[in-house]
């Protein structure tokens, strides 16, 4: 979609970088030239990615993390600084979920979805503000977020909470850090085949039917049309988009279907 050298010379800093819609958003970068940096907490995701990057000749840096550490946020942020000369974007992809009655989630159920996706947002965000702003640089941070952080989640109260706190710190941020030249975006996916959110939230052939009836494009969405966008949010073809969700949904949370017949 974009031009072959859009992010040239670039660093871009993925959490979850190594499975999923992160690992896909690491290749997009890495064919438009950037540097990749992605960060989670298992290794078993974090080589093979970073050798499938390193093939297709971008300069990758993998390192464990759990966002929910902001010093261990703040350490991996460093050494991204200093491996690469700087970092350029953050992409804030990171997350955890699981289908949970709201009157049966545990305490601990909770905050492992809040410190995963509130948390480890708003820690990796501030790090990065706080380092352009020192520096004097400009930068972008694009969340990942999901349409029921303006609608409702049922099943998945934690995260439909937390990414609700994601889009406001979204359009906050980008109210605040506006002036120095940081934008903060972020996208909406609607089901993406291929991902981590399948044996989560779709399990069974029946599930995966009926998330497929909720979509009037009638289709899963793929990693690569979310890359895309994700890319383009940072490149400089999107340089006055800030505060910004891009809904990449197959209009699926527009589709309540009261008043139609099948
Ligand atoms: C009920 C559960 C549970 C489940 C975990 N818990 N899974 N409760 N049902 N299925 C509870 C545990 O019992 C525990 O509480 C608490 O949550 C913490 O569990 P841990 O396993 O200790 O946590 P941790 O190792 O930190 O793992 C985090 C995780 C896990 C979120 C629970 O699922 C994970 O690592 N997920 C990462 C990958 C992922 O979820 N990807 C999908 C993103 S998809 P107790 O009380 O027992 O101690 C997505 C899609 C959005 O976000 C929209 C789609 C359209
Ligand atoms: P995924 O493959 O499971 O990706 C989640 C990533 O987060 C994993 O790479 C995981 O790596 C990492 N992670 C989890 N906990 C972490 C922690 N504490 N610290 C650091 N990294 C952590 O799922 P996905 O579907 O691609 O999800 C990516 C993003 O898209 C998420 O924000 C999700 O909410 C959003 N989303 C997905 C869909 C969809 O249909 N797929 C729809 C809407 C929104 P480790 O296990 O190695 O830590």
């Amino acid at each position: 979609m974009l031009p072959k050298e859009t992010l040239a010379g670039q660093t871009v800093l993925i959490t979850g970088g190594g499975t999923g819609i992160g690992k896909g958003i690491a290749v997009e970068a890495a064919r438009l030239g950037a540097n990749i940096v992605i960060a989670s907490r298992k290794r078993e995701h974090l080589d093979p990615a970073a050798q499938e990057l390193q093939d297709l000749g971008a300069k990758v840096l993998a390192l464990t993390l759990d966002v929910r550490d902001p010093d261990a946020v703040a350490q991996v942020f460093d050494t991204a600084v200093q491996h690469f000369g700087r970092v350029d974007h953050v992409v804030n992809n990171a997350a955890g979920n699981f289908i949970c009655p709201a009157e049966k989630l545990s305490v601990n159920g909770w905050r492992a979805v809040v410190g995963i996706v509130l948390d480890g947002t708003f820690y990796m965000s501030q790090t990065a503000g706080k380092y352009w702003i020192r520096e004097g640089l400009r930068g972008t941070i694009t969340n990942i977020v999901a349409t029921y952080a303006w609608g409702a989640g049922p099943g998945v109260v934690h995260s439909a909470s937390a990414k609700a706190g994601v889009l406001a710190m979204t359009r906050t941020l980008a109210v605040e850090w506006g002036p120095l030249g940081i934008r903060v975006n972020a996208i909406a996916p609607g089901p993406i085949e291929g991902t981590g959110a399948a044996p989560q939230l779709w399990p069974t052939e029946e599930d995966r039917q009926r998330v497929l009836r909720g979509v009037p494009l009638g289709r899963f969405g793929r990693v690569e049309e979310i890359a895309h966008a994700a890319c383009y949010l940072m490149s400089p073809y999107a340089d006055y988009i800030s505060g910004e969700c891009l809904t990449i949904d197959g209009a699926a949370w527009l589709n309540n279907r009261r008043f139609a017949r099948d």
